[in-house]
């Protein structure tokens, strides 16, 4: 579903289904994501939330179907000729925040960021760095270029992911429960820049959150994810407020 067909598809997946082993998580996704719209995913653990966003960059093969990110089209299930080039190519659209930060350790705050740009897309070095240190500067992090990942909180550290994610200049970025392992007095600051994707940049986001504040504020359609199915979607207005199913109903009152 699009909304009303106004705008072009970045993310664009059809019947994706995925299996581990017997175990069916993904029982025939279909949806679209348009330019510059912001689709909230909820739903309870182990719903599948998380292996669609893995779906959609590839870091799961999908068991069949087929995701499509800004005209590049992949199909799941077949090792074909020329594939492994593809999900590389499809890797640079797809930006992705996980719930821990996955930074290198061993590598300063700018040296996370530009290491994607210089050794993916072989930007030089000193032009990466400068639009690194742009990046740093939206996420409010100009003072911590060159600091070690452990000497920055939780809610900078996210920061810095985000900001690594962005320099690769991708179509979408997926987040992944991008605030839960953090403390509650820092889950703020990193919705904030969230947020300022959003309404600044204009970015596409697939973003898996319970976080309901910034849901009902930012995303243009939320989906309720239940045992492998978007089992409801709409505005967050029709989904926090007038939900038709009692298994999103019941959802809410537990996370609310
Ligand atoms: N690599 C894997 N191998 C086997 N089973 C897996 C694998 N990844 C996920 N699963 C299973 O798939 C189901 C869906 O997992 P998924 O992580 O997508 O759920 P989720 O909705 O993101 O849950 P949560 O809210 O806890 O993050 C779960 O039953 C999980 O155990
Ligand atoms: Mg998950």
């Amino acid at each position: 579903m699009s909304d009303g067909g106004n705008g072009e598809d970045v993310v664009k997946v059809e019947n994706l289904h995925k299996s581990f082993g017997d175990l069916e998580v993904l029982k025939g996704i279909d949806m679209e994501v348009d330019k510059g719209e912001v689709v909230v995913i909820f739903g309870r653990s182990g719903s599948g939330k998380s292996t669609l966003l893995r779906c959609v960059n590839f870091l799961e093969d999908p068991t069949s179907g087929t995701i499509e990110v800004s005209g590049l089209r992949l199909e799941g299930g077949h090792r074909t000729k020329g594939k492994r080039e593809q999900v590389r190519q499809l890797r640079i659209k797809v930006g992705m925040v996980f719930q821990q930060f996955n930074l290198f350790p061993n590598m300063t705050v700018i040296g996370n960021v530009i290491e994607g740009p210089v050794t993916v897309k072989d930007i030089p070095e000193k032009d990466a760095r400068s639009m690194g240190l742009d990046l740093l500067a939206k996420v409010g992090l100009s003072d911590k270029a060159e600091e070690y990942p452990i000497r920055l909180s939780g809610g900078q550290q996210q920061r810095v992911a985000i900001a690594r994610a962005l320099a690769m200049e991708p179509e979408v970025m997926l987040f992944d429960e991008p605030t839960s392992a953090l403390d509650p007095e820092l889950i703020g600051e990193v919705l904030t820049v969230m947020k300022s994707l959003a309404t600044d940049l204009h970015m596409t986001m697939m973003v898996v959150t319970h976080e309901m504040g910034f849901a009902r504020e930012v995303a243009n359609r939320m989906m309720f994810f239940h045992e492998g199915i978007i089992l409801e979607q709409g505005t967050p207005d029709e989904m926090i407020n007038h939900t038709k199913y009692p298994e999103t109903k019941k959802f809410f009152e537990a996370v609310i």
